[in-house]
């Protein structure tokens, strides 16, 4: 059996980003996560928010750490992973009124980022939320110098990562049916940026 993977970054963000998504998800009932990286966030958001129905996603080669997660907390309420890789995945019919994705925009190159906004522009039902969190570009800057060299270590890495323009994001979400209504400010120079579908 696979141990648990423990991000210490992601124990560390998930109670913020659990308050904004009790406040964006307070209506929701059926949430599809795109990228659940270790599940450490799955099992803390589908504990905290039992209305939800939460479904994981990522590449095939993390899911034995998801499902690691998903299986030690024995929620009725998290399902296993998905095999989801939005740069192949098939885009869906309407099956799901919430999408969360963290840390997901800067890592996928931008062909990726672009299909997965196509990916959950198709799977919202209207009038569903698209809570991305991470860090963002605004206005052409970054917001913090650590964020430009994180950026910089970024590139260097694979010159396809890296933090993305939120105006940019927002015109990908407007060709997918989808308006931006809300953006907040989090620790550690971090945002949610939240998407509606159907709003101008
Ligand atoms: C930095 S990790 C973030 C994981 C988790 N969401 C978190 O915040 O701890 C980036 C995640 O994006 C996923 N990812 C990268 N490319 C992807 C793609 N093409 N389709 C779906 N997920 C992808 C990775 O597998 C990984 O789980």
């Amino acid at each position: 059996m696979t141990d648990k993977p423990f991000a210490e970054y992601a124990d560390r963000n998930g109670v913020p980003i659990l308050e904004v998504l009790r406040n964006e998800f307070a209506n929701c009932t059926k949430v599809l996560e795109i990228g659940s990286g270790t599940g450490q966030h799955a099992v803390r958001f589908a504990t905290e928010l039992p209305f939800l129905e939460w479904l994981t996603s990522d590449l095939d080669e993390n899911h034995p750490g998801i499902c690691a997660w998903v299986n030690d907390s024995d929620l009725a309420n998290l399902l296993p992973p998905l095999s989801l890789d939005v740069l192949t995945a098939e885009v869906s019919a309407a099956f799901c009124d919430a999408v969360f994705s963290a840390n997901t925009a800067h890592i996928m190159s931008i062909d990726a980022v672009k299909r997965m906004f196509e990916i959950v522009g198709s799977a919202l039902t209207n009038g569903g939320v698209f809570c991305l969190y991470g860090p963002f570009r605004q206005n052409g800057e970054f917001n913090t110098s650590s964020n430009a060299a994180f950026h910089e270590t970024l590139r260097s890495r694979n010159p396809e990562m890296g933090i993305r323009h939120l105006e940019a994001l927002d015109d990908l979400a407007r060709e997918s049916n989808m308006a931006r209504v809300r953006l907040y400010a989090m620790p550690a120079n971090n945002h949610i940026a939240v998407w509606c579908k159907g709003k101008k």
